[in-house]
């Protein structure tokens, strides 16, 4: 089964919007299988940005994540990495379409509430960052004989 790294950034979580968020993927029928609340160290920032620490805006973009405690998850699901960018829509939320969870609850790009990983190789790479192996609880979700084919 595929995975990703999902991310409530600060901005989600001072807003109350980690339950609301939650609840689409799980709806959705992906499957959680990994959480934690905290407050990212700096070192961790760098390392999971690191395609951008020498942009623009990573100075912003570092000082916006390490604000506050961010909402760390690990989903499985058939096609997972696709299917959770499409839910959390374009980078830009001026730009992200209605019903996704920027165009529904975000305004600007500097606070788009939510990180998705990439692409697959990409998802390995940050779920190796934010949590160890034992960490991640894997089991079966009683509804998989409805959602899978
Ligand atoms: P993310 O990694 O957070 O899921 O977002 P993304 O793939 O849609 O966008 P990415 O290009 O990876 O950018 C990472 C985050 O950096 C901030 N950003 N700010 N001011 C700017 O021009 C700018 N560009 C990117 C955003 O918070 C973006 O989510
Ligand atoms: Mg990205």
């Amino acid at each position: 089964m595929d995975r990703t790294f999902l991310m409530i950034k600060p901005d989600g979580v001072q807003r109350g919007l980690i339950g609301e968020i939650i609840s689409r993927f799980e709806k959705k029928g992906l499957k959680m299988t990994a959480a934690k609340f905290e407050r990212i160290p700096e070192s961790r920032v760098m390392e999971h940005y690191t395609e951008h620490v020498e942009k623009p805006f990573f100075p912003g973009l570092k000082s916006y994540i390490t604000s506050g405690p961010c909402f760390l998850m690990v989903w499985e699901g058939k096609d997972i990495v696709s299917i959770t960018r499409q839910m959390i829509g374009a980078t830009n939320p001026a730009e992200a379409a209605p019903g996704t969870i920027r165009g529904d609850f975000a305004l600007e790009i500097g606070m788009n509430v939510i990180h998705g990983s990439d692409s697959n190789e990409t998802a390995e790479r940050e779920i190796s960052i934010h949590f160890s192996p034992e960490e991640i609880s894997e089991y079966e979700r009683i509804d998989e004989k409805f959602l899978y084919e």
